[in-house]
């Protein structure tokens, strides 16, 4: 059964690969409209076209989460399209893990502007229509890495643990308006998220690990359509999946 699915408008960031593309796919093919946003034009505008051929309800808007400015007119888009705005899934973010001592500043900021601060500035986009509608649902992207530590995952995770406390303060804030809040957390799921590890010896091997032992991104997309499609009066929380043969 997927009748929670067909006709919600549902907001999609870091659509344009991995995760975010794969649910796309899959949530449109149960009768959604998704607004796909990413910094990559050209691969969410694929994206969307692809689903609008296959019969499906799709649009892009380059997003860059970042900036709360981007953020605003990715819902606004939705809402002026599609009327109104159901889900918004936070799931951009990105993973250049390095050990601290090697200094990797630049990338410490940009994990907490993408991870953390992007995922903020959806909830900010999102919140006042849905609060206005009392009704919604935001799904936040945390990971395994939100819950354990593991060689140069320091600041990956301080953002992914930081997602968690985020999400459910936010939960207890907005119960009251009708309100669900999804945290999801996966284990090692093959994508592109590792191609931008600086390190290479790290980068090695953490793509050795996922190419043994990762499942594919339709695993994420069938996991977040099953939160979706509870009725509204249940909230699925937390959600914590890892290919089986993961031992961490
Ligand atoms: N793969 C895993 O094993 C795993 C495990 C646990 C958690 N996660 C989490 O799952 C989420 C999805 O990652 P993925 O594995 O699907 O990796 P991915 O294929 O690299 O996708 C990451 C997405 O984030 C987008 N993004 C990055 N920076 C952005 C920005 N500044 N503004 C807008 N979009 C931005 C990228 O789009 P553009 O580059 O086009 O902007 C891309 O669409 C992430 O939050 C990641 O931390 C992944």
């Amino acid at each position: 059964m997927t009748d929670n699915i067909a006709g919600k408008t549902i907001v999609i960031t870091g659509a344009s690969s991995g995760m975010g593309a794969a649910a796309a796919r899959h949530l449109a093919g149960k009768g959604a409209a998704v607004v796909l946003g990413a910094r990559r034009s050209d691969r969410i505008e694929a994206v969307a076209a692809e689903i609008t051929q296959a019969g499906g309800r799709a649009m892009a808007v380059t997003t860059d989460v970042t900036k709360a400015e981007d953020l605003r007119r990715l819902v606004e888009a939705a809402v002026e399209t599609y009327g109104g705005i159901d889900v918004l899934i936070n799931n951009a973010g990105v993973m250049p893990l390095s050990p601290l001592e090697r200094l990797k500043i630049a990338e410490w900021d940009q994990m907490i502007d993408v991870n953390l601060k992007g995922v903020l500035y959806g909830v900010a986009a999102a919140l006042p229509h849905m609060i206005e509608q009392k009704s919604g649902h935001i799904i936040n992207l945390s990971s395994v890495a939100g819950h354990k530590l593991f060689g140069g995952s320091a600041v990956y995770s301080a953002t992914k643990f930081a997602v968690r406390a985020l999400s459910e303060g936010l939960r207890q804030e907005v119960a009251a308006y009708n309100i669900r809040i999804t945290i999801i957390s996966p284990g090692a799921v093959k994508t592109e998220l590792l191609d931008h590890i600086t390190e290479k010896d790290v980068q090695q091997a953490n793509q050795d690990y996922v190419a043994e032992v990762g499942v594919p991104a339709e695993t994420f997309a069938r996991l977040v359509a099953f939160a979706i499609n509870e009725p509204a009066d249940v909230g699925i929380n937390e959600i914590l999946f890892r290919p089986t043969a993961q031992e961490l």
